[in-house]
């Protein structure tokens, strides 16, 4: 990733010429000297660059959390920073740096921040859950043109290859979510979808836990169902298929059907292994019986009422904090020049857990560079921040 090594420059006097700078919104330096942080509004973005001292020279590098979306944007702005603060380069690799393809600049790939507010543009919608290399969504979209098929893959690859098709299949009617899918149904509305196809979710044998399906997700799925609306599970684990059988009939609302080896009009690579080697290959499919109640929980992630003390840089502990289904860890602390601190921390879910910044500054205390997703977890590791941080809510 880009970064620039360059003679070093006392903090200081970096410090002292940033602060005069336009692109440079705020500075703060770590409670024991070891970077300095740059808040640049760069190019319509807010994001972070670092630097620090390295054995011989130091450091410009941009910082993964708060990465800006163009990745030319941030060469731009760490070259212009390091020309700014008249540090001499001594080598980057900003020019060699090959030019990825812009990672997700499809208009078909959302981001899942977006969901707080998206509008669907059509009222039939289907979600598939872990795509994989997207054979079963292609073949939806392009036999179903008036649906929007949403696909939701963790698997950063599997997500850019399937925004690489709906590019060269002309495809107007998927939208691709890089995320884990547990998280990203409680961002949806209710009585949403009438299909959820799970096809061969990793049967996760020997760790349970980390299965797709379980009884909160299903609840969820039953959520976002419309009335009668399905969810067709496909697996070849007999294990998985029990597993999903125990869960399922263990929850109102739902009619239950099942299939043994049932052709689709189209197979997956994964799943054309399975039948070459002649297993066995199951469908489960739950019909949702009812109409479910709106989506209620608006989480508020901002904090109100300002509680910023300078003693919190001494008090604050960088010890984990482990909850239930929850954590916090403040990670490193930095001091602003003018008054306040900027607190990096890592927080919510142990799935997906979301990595911010927090800058309490003279009159407010916000999350940096955007709000974290409205999960419950995130929402829960929010209100035990606030506590740490003595910050009241409304
Ligand atoms: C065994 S592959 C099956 C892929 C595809 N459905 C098929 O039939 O060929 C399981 C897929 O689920 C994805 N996956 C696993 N856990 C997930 C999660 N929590 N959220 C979204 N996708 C997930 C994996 O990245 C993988 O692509």
């Amino acid at each position: 990733m880009p970064h620039i090594r360059t003679e070093f420059r006392p903090f200081n006097e970096v410090i002292d010429i940033a602060n005069k700078l336009e692109m440079v919104e705020f500075v703060a330096v770590e409670k024991d000297n070891k970077e300095i942080l740059f808040g640049l509004n760069y190019k319509n973005e807010k994001f972070l660059l670092v630097y620090r001292a390295i054995e011989f020279g130091a450091l410009l590098k941009y910082e993964k959390i708060t990465r800006p979306l163009k990745l030319a944007t941030l060469k731009e702005a760490l070259e212009k920073l390091c020309t700014e603060l008249g540090l001499e380069i001594i080598d980057s690799n900003i020019a060699t740096t090959r030019q990825k393809p812009p990672l997700f600049a499809s208009k078909y790939y959302k981001k899942i921040e977006s969901f707080t507010d998206i509008e669907f543009p059509c009222d039939n919608v289907s979600i598939e859950v872990g795509f994989g290399s997207g054979r079963h969504i292609l073949y939806q979209a392009n036999t179903n043109p008036d649906t929007l098929y949403i696909g939701i893959e963790i698997h950063t690859p599997s997500a850019q290859q399937l925004l690489k098709q709906i590019e060269i299949q002309n495809l107007t009617n998927i939208w691709v979510v890089n995320y884990d899918a547990r998280l990203f149904f409680e961002m949806l509305p209710s009585n949403l979808a009438t299909q959820i196809f799970v096809h061969f979710p990793v049967p996760w044998d020997k760790k349970p836990l980390r299965r797709v399906i379980s009884g909160s997700f299903t609840n969820e799925a039953l959520r976002i169902l419309d009335k009668n609306g399905t969810l067709e599970l496909r697996t070849d684990s007999d294990l998985y298929y029990k597993y999903a059988l125990d869960v399922f009939s263990l929850l109102p609302r739902l009619s239950m059907g099942v299939n043994k080896n049932h052709a689709l009009p189209v197979m997956s690579k994964y799943e054309a292994r399975w039948v070459r080697q002649e297993k066995d290959i199951y469908d489960v499919v739950i019909k949702c019986e009812d109409k479910s109640a709106k989506k209620e929980e608006e989480y508020n992630f901002l904090f109100s009422d300002f509680g910023y003390n300078i003693s919190l840089k001494d008090i604050i502990s960088k010890e984990s904090n482990i909850y239930e289904d929850y954590f916090v860890h403040f990670e490193s602390i930095y001091m602003m020049d003018t008054i306040g601190i900027v607190i990096k921390c890592a927080f919510g879910s142990f799935e997906r857990p979301e990595h911010k910044y927090i800058i309490l500054g003279a009159n407010n205390v916000e999350y940096y560079p955007s709000l974290p997703i409205a999960s419950k977890s995130n929402y829960n590791a929010h209100l035990k921040i606030k506590e740490f941080l003595n910050v009241n809510n409304h």
